[in-house]
């Protein structure tokens, strides 16, 4: 598999094979570091953090997937450059080209990370917009991976804000990759028409079913719960009304014995607030699950940079 030069900005530009060989990557790369061997797949490389918004995961996992396999990362925060204010994002993106061997953006508007990718010359990763966190999903399937054993034919179920960027991308990662998936929202949080028919294609391809529904008896048979905060970076002004629509979408004791699955499991990307989308019971019953997954986002994201930016092979 060759993915040398690509960007990563949403998982619609992946195959399922080449979704599996990050995921495969990333378990291979994970095992390397848990026996104490780094490597040197970055060496030499200069890896440019932009970050418009904050973050704990995301950030750290790009510096030390750079540092582990000899990547210099620089981290450039909203205040530290022009990005779109006194510099065109064509601009800023030629000339970090110039200087860096990748590029990674977090922030607002999908737009811009499309930009840059257009006009920088070298990959550039989401690390999360408004539209889409690609790097978590794929954090999430290997999390689910070594639950399970298996993807295919698993029962995936998320629940609260349907139409934010975790319930878009995992849409778009369980059709792919043949995981049957519900998105569990009041209507007016469903995910956007043409993303959900154009994840019903995938979902065909794959054999698998897509739903997207009110009826909280969808539940049964989950294998994995997973909800993410009601209120994404940038909404905080919709709090209050976010709660009152959501209240009956929170995921505690009741709602997981609802599965009828007493293996279900229970995920969130983090960071969570405890009392709304989940309840602290929950969340502390399934925290393995849940730091397991925020543990792989270093593995899967540094897999990305090294199927991305070198030739390394997995022997
Ligand atoms: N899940 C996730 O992206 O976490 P951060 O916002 O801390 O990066
Ligand atoms: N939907 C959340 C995800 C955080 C990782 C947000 O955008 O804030």
């Amino acid at each position: 598999m060759n993915l040398k030069g690509r960007s990563f900005l949403t998982l619609k530009d992946f195959s399922k094979d080449e979704i599996e060989y990050l995921l495969e990557l990333a378990a291979h790369l994970k095992n390397k570091k848990k026996r104490g061997i780094l490597g040197d797949a970055l060496k030499g490389k200069n890896i440019a953090l932009i970050f418009e918004k904050p973050s704990t995961r995301t950030r750290c996992a790009f510096t030390i997937g750079c540092i582990d396999e000899g990547a210099h990362p620089e981290y450039l925060g909203k205040n530290d450059i022009q990005l779109g204010h006194k510099e065109s994002i064509e601009d800023t993106a030629r000339v970090m080209g110039r200087m860096f061997d990748g590029i990674e953006f977090r922030g607002f508007k999908h737009e811009t990370v499309e930009k840059l990718a257009k006009y920088s010359n070298v990959p550039v990763w989401n690390g999360l917009t408004d539209r889409y966190h690609p790097t978590q999903i794929l954090a999430d399937l290997l999390t689910l991976k070594e639950q399970f054993g298996y993807l295919q034919g698993l029962h995936f179920v998320y629940i609260g804000d349907g139409r934010n960027n975790m319930a878009n991308s995992l849409m778009i990662g369980c059709t792919k990759l043949g995981v049957h998936c519900t998105i569990l929202a009041p209507k007016a949080l469903w995910p956007d028409e043409e993303l959900v028919a154009l994840c019903h294609s995938y979902a065909e391809i794959t054999g698998c079913e897509l739903q997207i529904t009110e009826d909280m008896e969808k539940i049964v048979g989950a294998d994995a719960v997973y909800t993410d905060v009601w209120c994404s970076m940038g909404e905080e002004e919709k709090a209050a009304e976010r709660i009152a629509l959501l209240k009956p979408y929170q995921v505690n004791k009741s709602l997981m014995e609802k599965t009828g699955k007493p293996s279900a499991v229970f995920m969130h990307c983090l960071p969570a607030v405890k009392g709304n989308e989940v309840t602290e019971e929950v969340f502390e019953k399934h925290a393995e699950v849940i730091f397991d997954q925020a543990e792989n986002r270093l593995h899967t994201i540094k897999a990305v940079m090294v199927a991305t930016l070198s030739d390394y092979r997995m022997d």
